[in-house]
C-alpha cells in the first residue's frame, strides 16, 4: 500500500488581493471603523434598499436557510423575466465569488471534451479568477489590454483567435472591468461566446458592476445567458444593493450549466438573512435607477476635482474610477492614516494607479480634498 503524500499540495497558491478595510490595519493605525470611509470596495453608494433591514430582522435565526434559495431564485427569474430567464436558469451563491469557484471546480477541474484545463483571462482584471483557476488545478493564459490610451479595451478578434487556438474550458471577462472600467458591448461579447461554444468552452461574463453603469443596456449579456449554451452571466447583489456584509450573488446560464454548478455547491451556503435581504432588495423597483444617478453624480465630482489638480482618470463605465497618481502605494497609505481607504492597484499590475469606489458626493469631496492636500495642492479650499 502506498502512503498518501499529504505534503504535495501543502503550499496553496497565494490568495488574491481584495479591497475592503481590514481591522488589523485599523488597529495598527489607531483608527476606529466609524471614523473611516471605505473607497476601496465598490458598492452602491445608496446603502441597502429600505425594506432590507426589516426583512432581515424577520428571519428566524434558529431555522436552517433554504438550501435551494427557492423564493429568491424565483424573484431573480422574475426580475429578468422579460429576457425569458426561468428559475432553472439561475443559481444563487454566497456572493458571486462562490459561483466563480463553483465554475472553476466544475469546468477547470474536469474540462469539457476537447477543451484544455486552462482559463483565458482578459487582463488586467479581478484577481479571484486567477486564484480560483489555480486552486482548481488549472492554469491561466492572459490577453492583456494593450494600450492605456484606448481606455484599456481589448481586441475582440484577438480574443476570438486565442479561444480557437487554446480551447480554454473557461474564458473570463469582467464587464465593466475591474479595475479599468472598460466596457464591451453585448454584440462583441456574443462573438466571443460563439467562439467559446465552437470549442466546447464557456464565456463567463462577470457583470458585478453592470447594474451601476448607465450603459448597462448596451452591454449586459444576462438577457442572452438563458438562451446561449456557452454564456454564464454573473451578478453581485453584494454590490448592486450594498448587501456587502451579507454576501449575495447569482449566475444566469443554461439549465445544464446551472445543474452542474448546483451539484457542487455546499448546502446552506447562502444564509437566511442574505436570502431575505435579496428578495426585499429586488422588490424595490426604482432602486437601481436611483443608484445609477448617484454613481453618475459622484463620478463627475471625482473626475472633475482630480483633473483640477492634474490627476488623470481613465474613462470608466463603472461605479469606480481608476486614477493615475504616480506613487499609488504611498498615496494610499497617506490617505489611510486619515481614515480614507482607496485601493492601490499594484496587484493588478498598475502600481501608478489607485481605484476609487464611488461613495456619495459629500464623501467624494472629502476624499478629493485629502488627495489634494496629500499632493500639497490648494484646490480643496
Ligand atoms: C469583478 C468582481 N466580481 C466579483 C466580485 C465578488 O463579489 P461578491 O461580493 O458578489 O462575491 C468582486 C468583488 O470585488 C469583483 O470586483
Amino acid at each position: 500500500m502506498t502512503t498518501p503524500d499529504h505534503t504535495a499540495n501543502a503550499v496553496p497558491p497565494a490568495r488574491p488581493v481584495h479591497g475592503g478595510i481590514k481591522p488589523a490595519e485599523l488597529r495598527a493605525l489607531g483608527l476606529r471603523p466609524e471614523d473611516c470611509l471605505d473607497f476601496s470596495a465598490s458598492v452602491s453608494p445608496l446603502g441597502p434598499p429600505a425594506g432590507v433591514a426589516e426583512a432581515v430582522a424577520a428571519v428566524d435565526l434558529a431555522a436552517y436557510p433554504d438550501p435551494h434559495c427557492l423564493t429568491l431564485t424565483e424573484a431573480i427569474a422574475a426580475h429578468h423575466g422579460s429576457d425569458g430567464v426561468a428559475a432553472n436558469n439561475v443559481i444563487v451563491g454566497n456572493g458571486s465569488t462562490e459561483i466563480i469557484h463553483l465554475l472553476t471546480r466544475a469546468y477547470i477541474g474536469t474540462p469539457p471534451a476537447g477543451c484544455s484545463g486552462a482559463a483565458l483571462l482578459l487582463t488586467p482584471t479581478y484577481g479571484e479568477y486567477d486564484g480560483a483557476v489555480r486552486i482548481s488545478g488549472g492554469w491561466v493564459t492572459t490577453l492583456t489590454a494593450a494600450r492605456r490610451e484606448t481606455g484599456f479595451t481589448w481586441d475582440v478578434d484577438a480574443a476570438v483567435a486565442r479561444i480557437a487556438a487554446e480551447r480554454p474550458a473557461l474564458t473570463f471577462i469582467c464587464n465593466p472591468n475591474n479595475p479599468t472600467g472598460a466596457l464591451l458591448g453585448n454584440g462583441e461579447l456574443e462573438v466571443m461566446a460563439d467562439a467559446a461554444a465552437a470549442v466546447g468552452g464557456l464565456l463567463v461574463v462577470d457583470e458585478a458592476y453592470i447594474n451601476l453603469s448607465e450603459r448597462y443596456a448596451e452591454a449586459s449579456i444576462a438577457a442572452l445567458a438563458g438562451r446561449h449554451d456557452a454564456i454564464v452571466a454573473l451578478r453581485s447583489m453584494t454590490k448592486d444593493y450594498a448587501l456587502t456584509a451579507l454576501r449575495l450573488g447569482y449566475a444566469v446560464a443554461s439549465p445544464p450549466v446551472i445543474a452542474r454548478l448546483a451539484a457542487l455547491q455546499p448546502d446552506w451556503s447562502v444564509n437566511g438573512p442574505a436570502q431575505a435581504a435579496g428578495a426585499a432588495a429586488l422588490a424595490d423597483g426604482g432602486y437601481l435607477e436611483r443608484a445609477r444617478a448617484a454613481v453618475a453624480a459622484s463620478r463627475e465630482c471625482v473626475v472633475e476635482r482630480l483633473a483640477a489638480v492634474g490627476i488623470r482618470c481613465y474613462p470608466t463605465a463603472a461605479n469606480f474610477v481608476l486614477a493615475q497618481v504616480g506613487d499609488a502605494a504611498g498615496l494610499r497609505d497617506g490617505l489611510a492614516r486619515r481614515g480614507l481607504f482607496v485601493r492601490d492597484c499594484a496587484s493588478f499590475g498598475l502600481p501608478d494607479c489607485i481605484r476609487i469606489g464611488l461613495r456619495p458626493v459629500a464623501d467624494c469631496i472629502r476624499l478629493t480634498n485629502a488627495i489634494a492636500a496629500a499632493l500639497g495642492d490648494e484646490f480643496a479650499k
